[in-house]
């Protein structure tokens, strides 16, 4: 049996509210078709709009198979691109991120716009279109300061979650936001078992004091559990919507994304750019 039958079969028979079975976890085959079937087809969130501070600010992410180039351009957008060099498929940009006034390859100096336009490619043939072999655009969405792309040849329409999510953000003002801080954390397991973790927080308690300490653990917090019989969390809605802020839990009639306004534990502190706040 292959591994796409195999993998159907234990969905299909799986027990509702227990993990999946073994091979979810382990199997080299069922991770290829994590990649292909979700990683290389659904939107994914990269990163924030303020990690690309100015035009030519660009980060890259690996994404299974797919090197990924997120540059902004010179008009202040952000466009994602195969970091793959149209030439001989060379890594135009090497490193993690930087800042670059053009895309230049490093092979055989092919030199790239923000925008992804070929520039310059020396002693090609006469008759060489360089309006053809511009880096090929992944299609890429800036929502209140977060980033999204999505490898498929055809996405998803990004929009009904550009509707949802917006409201919730943009009174953040994230794009304004500056990068403080960065560490990177390599988690050494299966991706489902990261995601499955942060799914819930009944690990939260004894493993997080720090996070308890703003985050209160409750199910009802999220949204997804109870949170309409709930009468704080009724109450923390109904204030933040008196004050303008969008706040009730809603989600996607596909359950692909949601969105909630939390609230942080009473006695909590929060910080701005500019100072603390209570
Ligand atoms: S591979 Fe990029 S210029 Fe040749």
């Amino acid at each position: 049996m292959d591994a796409r039958n195999d993998m159907l079969r234990l969905l299909q028979s799986r027990k509702q509210g227990y993990s999946l079975e073994q091979p979810f976890y382990t199997d080299p085959d069922y991770f290829k078709l994590d990649m292909e079937l979700i990683w290389h087809r659904d939107w994914l969130f990269i990163g924030h709009d303020c990690e690309l501070p100015k035009p030519g600010s660009y980060i890259t992410v690996q994404i299974g198979d797919y090197p990924v180039v997120l540059v902004r351009d010179q008009k202040g957008r952000i466009n994602a691109f195969h970091n793959s060099c149209r030439h001989r498929g060379s890594r135009v940009c090497n490193t993690d991120k930087g800042t670059a006034a053009k895309l230049v390859c490093p092979y055989h100096q092919w030199t790239y716009e923000l925008d992804g336009r070929l520039l310059f490619a020396r002693q090609m043939a006469e008759g060489f279109d360089k309006s053809q072999f511009g880096l090929k655009p992944v299609a890429c969405e800036s929502v209140g300061g977060y980033i999204f792309i999505c490898l498929a040849k055809e996405p998803a329409d990004f929009a009904p979650m550009r509707a949802m999510i917006e409201p919730y953000l943009l009174p953040h003002r994230l794009s304004e936001a500056k990068v403080a801080f960065e560490s990177t954390i390599v988690e050494k397991g299966n991706w489902k078992l990261v995601w499955e973790n942060n799914r819930e927080c009944y690990h939260c308690a004894g493993n997080h004091p720090e996070l308890c300490k703003t985050f209160p653990e409750a199910p009802t917090v999220t949204g997804v559990q109870g949170a309409d019989s709930d009468p704080e969390m009724l109450a923390h809605w109904a204030k933040c919507e008196a004050a303008g802020l969008p706040s009730r839990f809603r989600i996607d009639p596909a359950g692909q994304y949601r969105a909630t306004r939390a609230p942080l534990l009473r006695d909590a502190v929060s910080y701005t750019m500019s100072g603390k706040r209570a």
